[in-house]
């Protein structure tokens, strides 16, 4: 089966718990299994992974980097301002698709209008909850 990694920076895991009114009420473990069961029945092993740690990030996509390992990315608070997660983006060597929960672009603060994941992804799904992840996975798959 082909591998995929679902990867997912600061905060995200205390989905359920942070702020439901914008990232809904599917809890971290939750969205983890969900995203195993979407990838089985397309074919994919998925990996989720989620970290507070900026450095854990760059190293799973240096690793991903190196195997050609395709990734859904949301990247949370650091996909605005991080340009060593620009650059890691950048050495992606198999498709990256960028995800968020909520639709940053929407959202009254400016400085969630900015990504620095775009210019790398294959394709950006936001504003559709856990279900976008499904959207990521199927979109990773397309592309
Ligand atoms: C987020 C949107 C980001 O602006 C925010 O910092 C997050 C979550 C989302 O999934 O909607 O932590 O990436």
């Amino acid at each position: 089966m082909r591998q995929a990694l679902v990867l997912n920076g600061p905060n995200l895991g205390r989905l359920g718990r942070r702020q439901p009114e914008i990232y809904g009420a599917t809890t971290y473990d939750e969205l983890v299994a969900l995203c195993q069961g979407w990838g089985r029945a397309l074919g994919l092993e998925v990996e989720v992974r989620q970290t507070n740690h900026e450095g854990h990030l760059l190293d799973w996509l240096n690793a991903a980097a190196d195997d050609a390992t395709p990734v859904v990315l949301n990247a949370a608070a650091w996909t605005h301002y991080s340009y060593a997660l620009y650059d890691a983006c950048a050495q992606l060597t198999a498709p990256l698709v960028e995800v968020h929960l909520s639709d940053p672009a929407q959202r009254v603060e400016e400085f969630r209008h900015t990504s620095l994941v775009t210019p790398y992804a294959a394709a950006v799904v936001a504003g559709h909850g856990v279900e976008g992840y499904r959207l990521a996975l199927e979109a990773l798959v397309a592309s």
